[in-house]
């Protein structure tokens, strides 16, 4: 089904989470692939886009192909958001530029007042969200967890809308609770029905049935799915075909998710130079692609001893060929 943000179409309700150190943008080209309607970067340092440095540069990197892309930003005070936030819609042009406040990293939340910190004072969130509308012409969303240790999703989620953001994603776990417990989907239900905004649902759906209930239980216009793509871009097809055509999802083979790894092999290396951290990416996607198959917690650990490519591919090679499917 198609719906919007702001003025932004978006073809169907899948988005990806954003994921730092994940969702670069060979990532989000093989996710872009599946058809997925909106794409979310991982979250870059309002205080670094101040200080530009080539690391930086690299990560607000992104392609047309990508659209629509949100690129996300976490900081704590509004001068940092303001600079970074016009730096990124003149230079980078995504069509949504998305707020962090659920960054539960001790480094982000504790020690700088970002991320999850913001939902400790609703009234700064909204001036934050407020300052960021009015330096930028493009839709401004915010991705929420439900509180810091305490649920004050809707008290959030209300000053946000109030401040003019055009959509909020709600994962509904406090920073207190990380991931220790379910992600509890009657609070996007209660966000859902507090505001007039779009609000994607997230959190916990590991299957297309999963990506159903959600929208059936809480009522959110799309839903958003982090952790279930590592090793399974699949299951954006999976989730769009079964919400839009009741399409029942197809088992995808080792031989198939070795091929897709090897694309996203080809689309890491056209964007890196860096033989360390190409060589990083490689073995940490390896180990996702190869995952939940047959004996894959002893080809992980062999997957970290190879030490170079050609080790790595003849290693999946060999464990592919060996699997009945
Ligand atoms: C490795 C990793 C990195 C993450 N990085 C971010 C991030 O940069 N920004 C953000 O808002 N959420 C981040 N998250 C949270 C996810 O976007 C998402 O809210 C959470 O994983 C729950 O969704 P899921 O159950 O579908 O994984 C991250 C999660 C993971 C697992």
């Amino acid at each position: 089904m198609k719906w919007k943000i702001g003025n932004v179409k978006i073809d169907n309700q899948v988005v990806l989470a954003p994921m730092a150190g994940i969702c670069d943008s060979a990532f989000r080209r093989i996710v872009k692939s599946m058809g997925c309607g909106l794409i979310e970067t991982e979250m870059v340092s309002t205080r670094a886009i101040m200080h530009l440095n080539s690391k930086t540069q690299e990560m607000l990197m992104m392609t047309d192909y990508e659209r629509p892309i949100a690129q996300q930003i976490f900081g704590s005070d509004q001068e940092s958001f303001e600079i970074a936030s016009k730096y990124i819609a003149e230079n980078m042009k995504p069509d949504i530029i998305d707020i962090n406040m659920g960054c539960p990293v001790t480094k982000v939340a504790v020690k700088s007042g970002a991320g999850s910190a913001l939902l400790k004072d609703p009234k700064k969130a909204g001036e934050i969200v407020e300052s960021v509308v009015n330096s930028v012409d493009i839709p401004v969303t915010v991705k929420i967890r439900s509180g810091w240790d305490e649920n004050n999703a809707v008290e959030v989620a209300r000053i946000i809308e109030k401040s003019g953001a055009s959509a909020i994603a709600v994962h509904p776990r406090t920073r207190h609770e990380r991931y220790d417990v379910n992600a509890d989907w009657s609070i996007i239900k209660d966000v859902k029905d507090a505001v007039s905004i779009p609000v994607i649902g997230n959190g916990d759906i590991w299957s297309c049935y999963d990506a159903k209930r959600m929208l059936d239980e809480t009522g959110c216009d799309a839903i958003m799915i982090g952790r279930a793509i590592l090793g399974n871009p699949w299951i954006i097809r999976q989730c769009i075909e079964y919400l839009d055509y009741g399409k029942e999802p197809e088992r995808v083979s080792s031989r198939e998710k070795f091929e897709m790894f090897k694309r996203h092999v080809r689309l890491i290396k056209q964007d890196s130079d860096n033989p360390k951290i190409i060589a990083h990416k490689l073995r940490t996607n390896a180990a996702y692609y190869m995952k939940n198959l047959h004996g894959s917690v002893e080809i992980k650990k062999k997957i970290f001893q190879t030490e170079t490519e050609e080790e790595l591919f003849e290693l999946l090679e060999e464990y592919v060929n060996s699997l009945r499917y």
